[in-house]
């Protein structure tokens, strides 16, 4: 059933273009609209909701964080995004116009469960974005979007990543729409960006022997650190969990901007740091920021190991390994940065003999708070 791969983590890490497309299908009218007729929940509760909440644990929380940015871009609603276990016993305020999405691959993962139980006694709406059909999670919502991502076997989650975000960001646009934040021809226009997706994700996964070497090269690391900014920093904090989760290598993610407030201090000769850079034809000057970061870091020792934008040539001189992804508008830009941390991390693990599939400690879905 892995399909010639020698992992389940790896089959599913190939699996992505397919996971992306296939959570896009059948959400897109013949001429690119959006329709998510699925969602049984009053068009009226959905125009009123003034606070969105994101509840989830580990990979799909970081998921989450990513959809935040562009959930507030797009509909202007305060979207928060709490880790289920960490939001049902603070006393969170959530009320009638609460919406709250509970993001999960399993649709058991007891501590989400709680988290929505709580939410909907307080009134709240629950929208479920799940991988597994008529789970608990989805069965205890007010409705719930699809993720067609598969059954992901391997432990460490991959294309259930991709398909989240994939999911979010439809369930984002349909919002905007809905509540006049933006133009249907808006939303044609974004959809169109995720359209082509999949076949970005497939480059990536391409050019994938450049990352398994670098995996396979540093399979001597004692640590491992991430710095992305804006999109980026879920995304380093997924890179670094992979790491953690089935490598056993101590890894960390950081937002860029934090590193002066304190983890530069942890960089000395010889550190790996991979760094996710923004398009350097975004606005807002984060990529020479972040262009900044890599030159801090690489003046004290680091060992970059840098993940930029095709055509981005700046950056490149800063780098002791660069891994080019494909251009996309910048918040596209997880479905494919995420991709390269992947295969690192299965590929070191593998180099250290572990099995990918089956990290120690772990179980597939988590039924118990
Ligand atoms: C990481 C991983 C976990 C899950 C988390 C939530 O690779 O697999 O962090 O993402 O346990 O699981 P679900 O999405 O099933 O609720």
């Amino acid at each position: 059933e892995k399909g010639g791969f020698s992992s389940f983590m790896d089959k599913e890490i190939h699996d992505q273009p397919a996971a992306v497309r296939d959570t896009l299908l059948g959400r897109l009218d013949e001429k690119g609209r959006l329709t998510l007729d699925e969602l049984h929940i009053d068009e009226s509760v959905l125009r009123s909701v003034d606070k969105i909440v994101v509840i989830a644990c580990g990979t799909a929380a970081y998921a989450g964080h990513v959809a935040r940015y562009a959930i507030e871009h797009w509909c202007r609603i305060p979207t928060e995004v709490e880790l289920a276990h960490e939001f049902r016993y603070r006393d969170p305020i959530v009320t009638e116009k609460t919406l709250v999405v509970a993001l999960s691959q399993s649709g058991e993962t007891m501590d989400t469960l709680m988290a929505i139980r709580h939410a909907r006694e307080q009134g709240a709406k629950v929208i479920a974005i799940c991988n597994t059909n008529g789970s608990s999670i989805p069965r205890e919502s007010d409705a719930s979007l699809y993720t067609h991502a598969g059954p992901e076997i391997a432990v460490a989650s991959t294309k259930a990543f991709l398909a989240q975000i994939t999911a979010a960001y439809l369930l984002g646009l349909y919002l905007a729409q809905l509540r006049g934040n933006m133009y249907s021809d808006e939303v044609i226009e974004i959809l169109d960006e995720l359209q082509k997706m999949p076949e970005k994700v497939q480059e990536v996964i391409d050019n994938e022997k450049q990352v398994q070497d670098l995996g396979t090269q540093m399979s001597d690391a004692s640590s491992v650190l991430f710095l992305g900014r804006h999109v980026g920093f879920p995304v380093a904090l997924e890179g670094a969990l992979k790491l953690k989760e089935i490598a056993y290598i101590h890894a960390e993610g950081f937002a860029a901007g934090e590193l002066k407030h304190g983890p530069i201090a942890l960089i000395e000769e010889g550190q790996p740091v991979f760094v996710i850079v923004p398009s350097p034809r975004g606005r807002d000057s984060l990529h020479a920021k972040v262009v900044s970061n890599i030159q801090e870091i690489r003046a004290r020792g680091a060992i970059t190991i840098v993940i930029a934008e095709e055509g981005d040539e700046d950056v490149k001189q800063y780098a002791n390994h660069i891994i080019y992804v494909p251009q996309a508008p910048s918040l596209m830009q997880p479905l494919l940065a995420t991709v390269p941390l992947q295969v690192f991390a299965c590929a070191l693990a593998g180099a250290k003999g572990y099995d990918v599939d089956q990290p120690r400690n772990l179980a597939k879905s988590v039924t118990v708070e």
